[in-house]
C-alpha cells in the first residue's frame, strides 16, 4: 500500500518536473528571456513613485509568475494584466490568482502581438535584444501619457523622464510618452 502511494507520488512529482523543465527550456528558445522576479521592494516603489491607483491600468510584459501584477494590485488596486509565454509560469500566475481572488488578468501570449493602448502603465524586466523592439511598440501602441517602466535593460533610443538606482544594482528607467 504505501509503496504503491510512494510510487504514485514519484509519479505525480516526475511529470511535474518535467513539464516545468520542458516549459522553461521552450520558453526560454521562445523568448531568449528566462524567469528572473522582479523584488517586491522595487514593485512597491514603482507604485509609490507613480502614485498609482484604482483608476490605472498597469501591463506586465512577461508577467512570469504573476508577482508584479499581485503586488500592484495589492498595493493599490490597479487594475493589472499580464502577458507571459513560458507554460510553467503562466499557469502558476493563474493558479495563485485563484487562490488570492485577484482581478488580474493573465494570458499565455506574445506581448508583441498584443494592443497596449488600453493601459497608462507598461512594465518590462527584459532583455537587451529585444529593447528596440519593445521601445518601437511602445511608441506606437500607448496613448500620450502613459508611463514605460523598464527595469534594468533600458530603451536603446528614448531617452528616460528619471532613472533611479535601487538597491542591489538595479535601476528603474522611466519613460513618459
Ligand atoms: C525577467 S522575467 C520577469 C518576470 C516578471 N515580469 C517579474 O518582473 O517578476 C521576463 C519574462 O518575460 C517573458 N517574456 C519574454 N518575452 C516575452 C514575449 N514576447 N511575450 C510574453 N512573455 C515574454 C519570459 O518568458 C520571462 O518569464
Amino acid at each position: 500500500m504505501w509503496f504503491t502511494v510512494f510510487l504514485v507520488g514519484m509519479l505525480l512529482f516526475s511529470c511535474v518536473a518535467l513539464f516545468v523543465v520542458t516549459s522553461a527550456f521552450l520558453g526560454f528558445l521562445q523568448t531568449r528571456v528566462p524567469f528572473v522576479p522582479t523584488s517586491r521592494k522595487d514593485v512597491e516603489f514603482v507604485v509609490k513613485k507613480l502614485a498609482l491607483g484604482p483608476k490605472d491600468v498597469f501591463i506586465d510584459l512577461g508577467s512570469g509568475d504573476g508577482r508584479v501584477c499581485f503586488l500592484v494590485e495589492q498595493a493599490c488596486g490597479a487594475q493589472t494584466v499580464g502577458y507571459e509565454m513560458t507554460w510553467w509560469t503562466h499557469l502558476l500566475a493563474k493558479i495563485k490568482a485563484r487562490l488570492k481572488h485577484s482581478r488580474s488578468r493573465f494570458y499565455c501570449r506574445n506581448f508583441f502581438h498584443e494592443d497596449w493602448s488600453g493601459a497608462n502603465v507598461v512594465y518590462g524586466y527584459l532583455y537587451p535584444p529585444l529593447m528596440r523592439q519593445v521601445e518601437e511598440k511602445f511608441k506606437a501602441d500607448c496613448r500620450p501619457g502613459t508611463f514605460a517602466v523598464i527595469r534594468d535593460f533600458p530603451f536603446p533610443s528614448l531617452k528616460p523622464m528619471e532613472v533611479v538606482y535601487r538597491p542591489g544594482g538595479h535601476e528603474i528607467y522611466i519613460y513618459l510618452k
